[in-house]
């Protein structure tokens, strides 16, 4: 890990007045949750077509059980990694103000970060598209083929959003509040390949922020605007980042 670009990093955190972060699959790899794309990705081992929403309404009992296996069996058990506990400190040390990610793990939430804004919904409920009632996944069983509303038994859906479906507006309107306003954007474990989840960070650049950007490998973000590339993984740097930041602020 390359210190000096450490050293300027926690140099830029230090001065800032307002940090978002900005997270995809990869801060969660640690934790056990496979990436989308890249050699090991779901993409490469199943068909996206699962998560496309005409997909499921017309056919549910064709992608439930691939939905089930990885989004439900398996995310479920994961736990915050090293990186999530380090976003958390960072806002407890009062430099980050806001979570913007992609993933649906929940996984920011129970590191103890609050103002995260799931930009691709969650897994924590399924919800019906006859009657709009919610299930906590934790509440319901999810052996029935498709899950069926215990209200009006209308077809149930994960509450994360699918190929084709629309953004929340609540949470698109702060996503882009926090990326207008931050004078930091921490940009860690993204390809940024997705729209329009992936316009944050240039959002933020366009408003005078540095991006600061951590991921094993480059992305479309780091040689157009990132300002600090710190090459790693996502547990290794951000514990480095926040242990130095700790000595610099004692
Ligand atoms: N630490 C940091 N970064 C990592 C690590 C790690 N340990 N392991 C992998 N990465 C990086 C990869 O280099 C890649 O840039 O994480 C990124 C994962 O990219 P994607 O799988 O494309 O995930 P993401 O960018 O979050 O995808 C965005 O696409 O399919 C949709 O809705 C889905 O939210 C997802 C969106």
């Amino acid at each position: 890990m390359d210190e000096l670009k450490i050293i300027e990093a926690v140099n830029l955190i230090i001065n800032s007045k307002s940090i978002t972060a900005f997270t995809g699959a990869g801060i969660s790899v640690e934790s056990g949750i496979p990436t989308f794309r890249g050699k090991e990705g779901l993409w490469s081992k199943y068909d996206p077509n699962i998560l496309d929403l005409n997909t499921y309404k017309n056919n549910p009992e064709k992608s439930w059980p691939i939905i089930k296996k990885l989004f439900f069996d398996y995310m479920g058990n994961a736990k915050p990694n090293t990186a999530h506990l380090s976003l958390y400190k960072l806002q407890e040390l009062g430099f980050l103000k806001a979570t913007i990610t992609q993933n649906i793990d929940s996984l920011h939430q129970q590191a103890g970060n609050s103002n995260v804004f799931e930009f691709h919904g969650n897994a924590r409920q399924l919800v019906c598209f006859n009657c709009d009632e919610t299930e906590l996944v934790s509440e319901t069983t999810l052996t029935n083929n498709p899950p069926k509303c215990k209200n009006c038994d209308g077809l149930l859906k994960p509450d994360f959003v699918f190929f084709g479906e629309g953004i929340s507006e609540s949470v698109y309107v702060n996503s882009r509040k926090y990326s207008e306003n931050c004078d930091i954007m921490l940009v860690i474990g993204t390809t940024g390949e997705i729209v329009p989840a992936s316009s944050f960070p240039y959002l933020a650049k366009e408003n005078g922020a540095k991006i600061i950007e951590i991921n094993t490998e480059k992305s479309t973000y780091t040689d157009s605007i990132t300002d600090v590339f710190l090459q790693g993984k996502a547990t290794e740097v951000m514990s480095k980042l926040v242990e130095t930041l700790e000595k610099f602020i004692k």
